[in-house]
Formats: C-alpha cells, sequence, structure tokens
C-alpha cells in the first residue's frame, strides 16, 4: 500500500505545474457534469486573456459591480482581457450578455508559479457593471474555512474530454466534494499547502483545461452563493482520471481582495 502511493506520488507530483506550463494550449475542464442555467451562475465570467505572444482563456467571477476575482495564472503576463458576463453559451447571440475589455489586473504578491502559492488575481472592469437578472455578483466571499467532506459546485467552460482540447461551447457545472488536504497529499504529495483545497467528483467528474480561474462555490438555501475557491490545478495524468483537481481557498484571501478593491 505504501509503495503504490509513493509512486503514485513520484508520478504525478509534477502535476501542480502543469496548468501554468500548459496554458498557450488552454488551461484547467469540467468532466461530467451538465450545463447550467446563467439563472444559477450570474456571477460567472468568461475571460479571454491576451499575453505578450500568446492567449488563453479562463473562468472568474464577478465580485461587487467591478472586479472579477480568477486565478493569478489568469493574469500573470496579462496586457488585455476581454470578458463576457450574462450568457452561457460561448458564441450564440444572447441579448443578455455584455463584454468588456480592460487591462487592470492586479496578480496576488506572493504568487508563486512553481507552487502555485497564492493562485489568486483580480481584474477591474472600466465600469460598474449593471446587475441584472443574468448578471449578478457572488454574495458572499468564504464566510469560513471550508469545511471537508462537503458538496460544492465547479464550474467552467473548459475541454470536457483528454482528447478535445477545443473548449465547451456552454459553460459546464458539477456537484464535487471537498477532500480532506491530509488526503489530497496522498496523490499530489507536500506540494497540498494550506492554502488549496482539493475536489472530487462521482467517476471522474472535476476540472480540466480552460477551466482555471473558475469559482468553486458553496450553494445556500434560496440560491445564496459563497465564493469559496479558484479552479488552480489538475492532476498530470489528465483530466479524466478520478484524481483530485486543486483549488485556491478564497478564504485566506479576504483581506487581500476587499483591501484591493476598496483602495484601487
Ligand atoms: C470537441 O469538443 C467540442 C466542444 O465541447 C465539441 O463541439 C466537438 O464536437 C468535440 N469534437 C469531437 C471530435 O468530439
Ligand atoms: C488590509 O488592510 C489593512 C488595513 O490597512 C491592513 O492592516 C492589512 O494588513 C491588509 N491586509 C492585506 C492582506 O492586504
Ligand atoms: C472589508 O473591510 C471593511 C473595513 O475596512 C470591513 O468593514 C468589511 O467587513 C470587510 N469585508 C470583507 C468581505 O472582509
Amino acid at each position: 500500500m505504501f509503495s503504490f502511493y509513493i509512486l503514485v506520488f513520484v508520478l504525478i507530483s509534477p502535476s501542480l505545474q502543469e496548468a501554468v506550463v500548459n496554458r498557450n494550449n488552454q488551461n484547467t475542464r469540467i468532466i461530467g457534469g451538465h450545463t447550467a442555467h446563467i439563472s444559477q451562475v450570474p456571477f460567472v465570467a468568461a475571460i479571454n486573456v491576451e499575453g505578450s505572444g500568446y492567449n488563453w482563456f479562463c473562468g472568474g467571477a464577478l465580485y461587487g459591480n467591478q472586479w472579477i476575482i480568477t486565478a493569478g495564472q489568469c493574469v500573470n503576463g496579462a496586457t488585455l482581457f476581454t470578458i463576457r458576463l450574462g450568457a452561457i453559451s460561448l458564441t450564440e447571440p444572447d441579448e443578455n450578455r455584455v463584454t468588456f475589455s480592460t487591462s487592470t489586473f492586479f496578480l496576488h504578491p506572493e504568487f508563486n508559479t512553481e507552487t502555485l502559492e497564492n493562485d489568486i488575481g483580480l481584474i477591474k472592469l472600466r465600469m460598474p457593471v449593471t446587475h441584472t437578472s443574468y448578471i449578478k455578483s457572488v454574495n458572499y466571499l468564504a464566510l469560513s474555512k471550508l469545511w471537508d467532506n462537503t458538496h460544492v459546485y465547479v464550474m467552467g467552460w473548459g475541454q470536457t474530454s483528454d482528447d478535445n482540447g477545443t473548449l465547451s461551447d456552454d459553460l459546464k457545472m458539477a456537484l464535487v466534494t471537498t477532500l480532506p488536504n491530509e488526503e489530497c497529499k496522498v496523490i499530489f504529495g507536500n506540494q497540498i499547502k494550506e492554502s488549496m483545497v482539493c475536489v472530487d467528483g462521482q467517476y471522474n467528474e472535476g476540472a480540466c483545461h480552460g477551466d482555471t480561474g473558475s469559482p468553486l462555490i458553496l450553494l445556500h438555501p434560496r440560491g445564496v452563493t459563497e465564493h469559496v475557491g479558484i479552479s488552480s490545478f489538475v492532476s498530470f495524468n489528465g483530466c479524466e482520471t478520478p484524481e483530485p483537481s486543486g483549488y485556491t481557498r478564497t478564504y485566506l484571501y479576504n483581506d487581500w481582495i476587499n483591501n484591493t478593491t476598496k483602495n484601487n
């Protein structure tokens, strides 16, 4: 048993860097899951990122009326963001969609591209967006540390299988369960820090390339949404493996988000 875990650890340990290394061919999937309805996820943002010489795609979440919470990987090296709010489809005409361009972002000062610690960034829209039935802020930043073995929602436009590198045209979401960090360390090793949380779906459900930056949401009664995580990494062995996917825990960054959005 022990040697099996060691083997798995050795094979899989480079995985945290995968989402960074591979960002040219899109970032982190939703495997499994179902197509979301915009009324369930009016905060979700599709982000096309332009860097110097290459482009990539990320997800994010509207916070307040002028800020998008996303991953550090999604803003690091960026020069321009094109952000779509209010629609589930990336391409179909939708009168509720609004599209913004901006180049203003804040990367967490301690973001580490190798360990993916502090993988969080904020994007500021040029002007406040009007809330509608299709465009609304998440209700709360994480109210406390996320419990283990809790049901939360993952979502994103990421690729829906390992073989098909195309983004999903429709936003997918899936119900997954938070893993104790000790359990996640068995798979990913000591790269798993307190500031990260792993989630595990039924079968192989979880995140994939293109989902990076998308929120992990704890749903309260009456549709109240708590932003508890940010999609950060998947297993080096691919998204369709039953291995968990990794998220930045929001609650440790509430002060940074609060300060950055208040002071800029
Ligand atoms: C690849 O995925 C895209 C988006 O989900 C889909 O439209 C397309 O049909 C898929 N291609 C293949 C060969 O399965
Ligand atoms: C947020 O601002 C407060 C008050 O200025 C400061 O004490 C605190 O260190 C800041 N925290 C972060 C994470 O920026
Ligand atoms: C942000 O900071 C203000 C004080 O500067 C505080 O009243 C508020 O509760 C904080 N909000 C969050 C989400 O931490």
